[in-house]
């Protein structure tokens, strides 16, 4: 790991589908001025454009699976590179939805540090599976419906989570980077709780 204290810090925010990953991306990125890199909407946006990759993935998202790790590293690597150099003197970047496996995980190091930035920590946002599918369905009856937010691939995204990404936060725990909050509460109070976590670990005055 990377620990330059020229480089940049750099969180990932974990937690299953619904848990609020977006949604707290949005206040650390508008409140915290860190630059928000969210893989599923990277590959939403791809394939919005007829990306190669992402419509021969097409199926695997829309079936709540998970895409290769080689084209995930790749479309996220790209996204950073080009945000990075768009931006001025961000505080932080957040990762969201990135790493969602171990292999990702081990991918990442490397990955940051190609881009000098540096890995703080995980943010792990803990949500009642009830509650989340209960969001996801509320989502998919709205104008924000994603093709993915319908009962039975919101099952399906919830199996692999328990299956490929949970053991991430082992991983992370042995790392000594996981930081678990509660996910339940308001938006904002959410947010309250992990300000002061990632003021704290970036050492952001
Ligand atoms: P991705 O887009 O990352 O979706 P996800 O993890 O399934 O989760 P969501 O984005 O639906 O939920 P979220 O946690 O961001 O919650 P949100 O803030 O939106 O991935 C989609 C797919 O892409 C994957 O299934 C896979 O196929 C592929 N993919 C992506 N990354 C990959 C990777 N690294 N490797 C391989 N494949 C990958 O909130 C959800 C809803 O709840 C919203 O309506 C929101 O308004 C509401 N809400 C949020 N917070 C609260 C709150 N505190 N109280 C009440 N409601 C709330
Ligand atoms: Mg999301």
């Amino acid at each position: 790991m990377t620990t330059d204290s020229q480089s940049i810090p750099a969180f990932s925010i974990l937690g299953p589908p619904g848990c609020g990953k977006g949604t707290q991306a949005e206040f650390i990125k508008t409140e915290l001025g860190f630059l928000h890199v969210s893989s599923g909407d990277i590959f939403r946006g791809a394939l919005a454009r007829g990306d190669e990759n992402a419509i021969a993935a097409q199926d695997i998202m829309q079936r709540g699976e998970l895409v290769p790790d080689e084209i995930i590293k790749k479309m996220v690597h790209d996204e950073l590179q080009t945000i990075l150099l768009a931006s001025k003197d961000p505080q932080g970047v957040l990762l969201d939805g990135f790493p969602r496996t171990v292999g990702q995980a081990e991918m990442m190091d490397d990955l940051l540090s190609d881009l000098k930035l540096h890995f703080v920590g995980m943010l792990n946002l803990e949500v009642p599976e009830s509650e989340l599918v209960d969001r996801l369905l509320k989502r998919g009856q709205g104008v924000e419906k994603r093709p993915d937010d319908n009962e039975d691939v919101i099952r399906e995204r919830m199996r692999v989570w328990r299956e490929k990404t949970f053991p991430l936060e082992k991983y992370y725990q042995n790392h000594n980077q996981l930081y678990s909050i509660e996910g339940m509460g308001a938006p904002e109070e959410v947010f309250s709780l992990l300000k002061p976590i990632i003021i704290e670990k970036a050492n952001l005055s």
